[in-house]
């Protein structure tokens, strides 16, 4: 009786075991090629890479951009990595530069895998992705950094019932403070090539011709800067953006009031740092650095952006007066700081102003060209007065509003007559008499 008993229950869990419903867990190959694309939703980044892996050699190498950014993961003992980027400093243009960072017996380097770890992703059924299209789903969900994070794998099979990997996701949730999904990745997958065997020279950084220097940067900055699968793919590194975010916290003197808030604000600040990471590997003219936003949603940077715009045409600006628009002939660029025409950086805080400040910078370069004086004319005397025409100082405005109040008025007091920049709403103070004397403004149209 009681053998029988036994018998039974483990006859069922052969059962579940092999339900015939479930497809065959998918193998990747040892060493593969695979292209595709990294998507951040919500900004204009798609990064497109090229991606060799070869556990045999313990090496893995990411192509950003058709090579004009590069990374390898060699992990032979503690393991190297290696990344070659364009550097432009003062003396060199865009010059190809090779920074090194060796992993040590606490922190060893190996390969990066551009799949999640399949033992821990479960099978979920047929599912149509973000991309419209139906495919095997395998999905985990882990509580990372005091968020709910969930990883997902959609897979097609070929002729030949294996497997091809066809979209990944990344999603952290943080439930305890709305809004929704925080932190989303996704990469597409374009095209998986399962080899034999991966050329020496794919890993052999000799061939980049160049010499390695240490990496210049805060140990803190080197997974974000060497690996950025590293933060994507499942199993996640986290332990750099604890520390960056620690490092973060204190230059800024951030002060949470609660322990969810503090995990929300990383989970913001991690897909930040994903993001400027990502910009600066697009060799761009620019480069973006972390500042005190870099923990805020996008709603709460909405708030900065106080543009009122209307629906009407005509914002009474001037045409300006183009005799002969083909005949002449603008410049590829025209950079006006090296004229001295541009007041030093400002920063609006928290305040819905950038109708002002763009007005503002306008005016103090065509001050500055009409008299050869570049003062630094007030925002805060036109968010505090110009109230009158359809501005509302911290909640938003229109640079017609501001330019009409100047007009009306006369000009506008510089900041040293009407007081310093507040970043609230404050009690109109200027005194008009003296002013920068704004008699038209004018809209300027480009003809490229
Ligand atoms: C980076 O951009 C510059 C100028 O836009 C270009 O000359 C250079 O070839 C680019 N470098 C790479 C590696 O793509
Ligand atoms: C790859 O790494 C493993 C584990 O660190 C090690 O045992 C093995 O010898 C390495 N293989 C090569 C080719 O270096
Ligand atoms: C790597 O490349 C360099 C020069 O391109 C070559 O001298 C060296 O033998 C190569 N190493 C391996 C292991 O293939
Ligand atoms: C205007 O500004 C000048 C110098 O900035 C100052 O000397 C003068 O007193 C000001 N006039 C008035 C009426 O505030």
């Amino acid at each position: 009786m009681f053998s029988t008993k036994i018998a039974v229950v483990c006859l069922l869990h052969v059962i579940v075991a092999v339900s015939c419903d479930d497809p065959v867990k998918p193998v990747w190959s040892e060493k593969y090629l695979i292209n595709g694309m990294i998507h951040y939703p919500d900004t204009e980044i798609k990064e497109f890479f090229d991606m060799w892996y070869d556990s045999s050699r313990n090496a893995s190498r990411i192509d950003f951009y058709g090579g004009s950014v590069k990374y390898y993961q060699l992990g032979n003992g503690n393991g190297v990595q290696y990344k070659i980027v364009p550097v432009t400093t003062e003396e060199v243009l865009n010059e190809r530069t090779c920074f090194q960072i060796d992993g040590t017996a606490q922190n060893p380097i190996g390969p990066q895998a551009m799949f999640p770890n399949m033992d821990e992703l479960e099978y979920r059924g047929l599912k149509v992705n973000q991309m419209g299209k139906q495919a095997e789903c395998y999905e985990t969900e882990k509580e990372i950094m005091g968020t709910n994070h969930k990883y997902t794998l959609w897979v097609n099979r070929d002729a030949q019932n294996n497997a091809v990997p066809v979209y990944y996701e990344l999603a952290g949730h943080n439930t305890l403070m709305p809004p929704g999904p925080t932190d989303v990745v996704d990469i597409v997958y374009f095209k998986y090539t399962p080899v034999t065997d991966i050329p020496a020279d794919v890993f052999n950084v000799s061939n980049e011709g160049l010499k390695c220097k240490p990496y210049p940067g805060p140990a803190s900055h080197k997974v974000h800067a060497f690996n950025p699968v590293a933060d994507i793919i499942h199993p996640q590194k986290t332990e750099h953006v604890e520390a960056r975010f620690k490092e973060f916290v204190n230059t800024h003197g951030k002060q949470y009031e609660s322990d969810d808030e503090h995990s929300f604000r990383k989970l913001l600040f991690r897909r930040n740092v994903r993001y400027i990471e990502a910009v600066n590997r697009q060799n761009k003219s620019y480069t973006l650095g972390v500042n005190h936003l870099a923990d805020r949603t996008d709603e709460e940077m909405q708030v900065l952006r106080g543009r009122i715009s209307s629906d009407e045409v005509d914002n009474e600006g001037l045409p300006f007066p183009y005799e002969n628009p083909e005949a002449i002939i603008v410049p590829d660029e025209h950079d006006w700081r090296l004229y001295g025409a541009v007041t030093s950086m400002k920063d609006q805080a928290h305040c819905s102003s950038c109708w002002a400040f763009g007005v503002i910078a306008a005016l103090e370069g065509a001050y500055f060209l009409k008299t050869g004086e570049l003062k630094i004319l007030s925002e805060q005397a036109v968010m505090d007065c110009a109230w009158g025409f359809g501005n509302n100082g911290c909640h938003g405005g229109s640079p017609k509003g501001a330019y009409q109040w100047i007009k009306k008025h006369n000009g506008v007091p510089a900041t040293d007559e009407y007081g310093k920049y507040l970043g609230e709403n404050a009690n109109c103070r200027a005194d008009l008499s003296n002013n920068t004397n704004l008699y038209c403004y004018r809209n300027l149209k480009f003809h490229l």
